[in-house]
């Protein structure tokens, strides 16, 4: 893949559906919150494989909120999307919707954001190809998606002192 040619965050977007089981829920029957955090580190990985074709791993996942809970039985939506991409890093959003099986009603559940790392060969960090955001929604998400990458370098510099 030639890694200097910009991509769309459409091209490397993916979506996937899961089922809450029984075992994946608290004695409230509600998702254990570490079964959705595994899920969306998983869709966003894929998203940002997508848009890198490299080898890829999580750095961090921030902005984290559980805004409503899942319930066994009900049907749980990832979106996950290319925001932002640095020189070898990618922040990617995920958007988690829980869905009534019977009436197909949906909400939005749980939303972060997570930072992944190309690595080459040798496990360095390694450059990613730029991206291209296209749409309204893409471009919004793009400019808020650098805002944050800025802060999260600036917050981490400043701890280091
Ligand atoms: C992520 C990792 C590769 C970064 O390595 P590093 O030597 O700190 O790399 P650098 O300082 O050169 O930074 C590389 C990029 O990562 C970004 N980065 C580093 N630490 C970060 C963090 N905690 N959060 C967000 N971004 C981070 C840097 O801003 C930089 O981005 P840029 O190139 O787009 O400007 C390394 O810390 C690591 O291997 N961590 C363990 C990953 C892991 O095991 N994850 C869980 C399982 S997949």
């Amino acid at each position: 893949m030639n890694q200097s040619e910009a991509k769309t965050p459409s091209q490397s977007a993916v979506e996937s559906r899961y089922i809450l089981m029984p075992h994946q829920a608290n004695q409230y029957g509600t998702a254990f919150g570490g079964v959705i955090v595994a899920w969306i580190d998983m869709v966003a990985a894929m998203a940002a494989q997508r848009h890198c074709a490299l080898e890829v791993v999580t750095a961090s996942i921030d902005s984290l909120h559980f805004k409503e809970p899942v319930y066994v039985g009900e049907h749980v939506i990832l979106k996950a999307c290319v925001n932002y991409v640095g020189r070898t890093s990618m922040e990617i959003g995920v958007r988690v919707l829980r869905e009534d099986p019977k009436s197909r009603k949906q909400s939005l559940a749980t939303t972060a954001h997570l930072t992944f790392v190309a690595l080459d060969e040798n496990k360095k960090p390694t450059v990613v190809p730029p991206i291209q955001p296209e749409t309204e929604e893409e471009k919004r998400r793009h400019e808020n998606a650098k805002l944050r990458t800025q802060a999260r370098k600036e917050l981490r510099e400043k701890m280091k002192r």
